[in-house]
């Protein structure tokens, strides 16, 4: 969906007001004086914004109340994109925003046997931490991570051992806070697809000083930007 430039700008003061959290106090004179527009344009821009469903609006007995949408979200989003693409560099990847969750400790177990750990070594160039970083996704980064499904990944082979069949998985290369990682999608997986495994050399969350609900960004850049030598 198309977003006029002045719209879009008065969609990013909202967000910008925490409105992508949840529904904020906004007064038109105060949105007019973001923008540097009169408060009868702001008004005018936050209608146009309602009704393309770019926000919600609750009027209360304390004033007025907005709250991005999904849809809001998802045009901010591509607006970063573009930034992205002007200034870092040729190929922007893509970029996902989440919070940490903690999962159900499987990801230790798989990680450290030895057919798993030695082809997720040859993704991240050293030796796996023993574990998966497990990042809930950001409603705007679901799309994003659909789109992520149509790039080039790593397949990583199952195996028998001790009578147990081990499944194939496959791998994404990616960074988190400038570390390369990677994102890991087993083919058969427990977790719904806005929640993603993440394993690295390093143990993240200790040296990124990461707890539960802590917001990450994580980029999948062109591969030859992540490929070790
Ligand atoms: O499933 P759960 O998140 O409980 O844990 P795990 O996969 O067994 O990983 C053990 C712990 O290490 C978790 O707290 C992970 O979030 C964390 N971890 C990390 O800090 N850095 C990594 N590269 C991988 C996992």
């Amino acid at each position: 969906m198309t977003i006029e430039a002045g719209d879009l700008a008065c969609l990013k003061a909202i967000a910008l007001l925490g409105g992508c959290r949840g529904p904020v106090h906004v007064s038109s004179q105060s949105l007019a004086t973001a923008l540097g527009a009169s408060s009868q344009t702001a008004a005018r821009r936050l209608k146009s914004l309602e009704s393309a469903l770019f926000v919600t609006r609750s009027v209360r007995p304390a004033g007025q109340y907005v709250a991005v949408t999904r849809t809001g979200e998802e045009a901010l989003h591509r607006e970063y994109s573009d930034y992205c693409r002007l200034f870092g560099g040729a190929s922007p990847g893509f970029v996902m925003t989440g919070h940490i969750v903690s999962g159900v400790g499987e990801g230790r177990y798989y990680m450290a046997l030895p057919p798993y750990r030695a082809q997720f070594a040859e993704v991240l160039g050293e030796d796996p931490f023993p574990g998966t970083l497990n990042v809930r996704l950001d409603g705007a980064s679901l799309p994003v991570r659909k789109r992520l499904d149509a790039l080039d990944w790593i397949p990583i082979h199952g195996f028998v051992a001790e009578d147990r069949t081990f499944g194939d998985a496959r791998a994404l290369p990616c960074l988190i806070g400038g570390y390369r990682c990677a994102i890991v999608v087993p083919g058969r997986t427990h977790y719904p697809e806005d929640i993603i495994e993440v394993i690295a050399g390093v143990p993240l969350r200790e040296t990124l000083g990461l707890s539960d609900m802590d917001r990450v960004a994580v980029e999948v850049p062109e591969r030859d930007e992540v490929d070790h030598d």
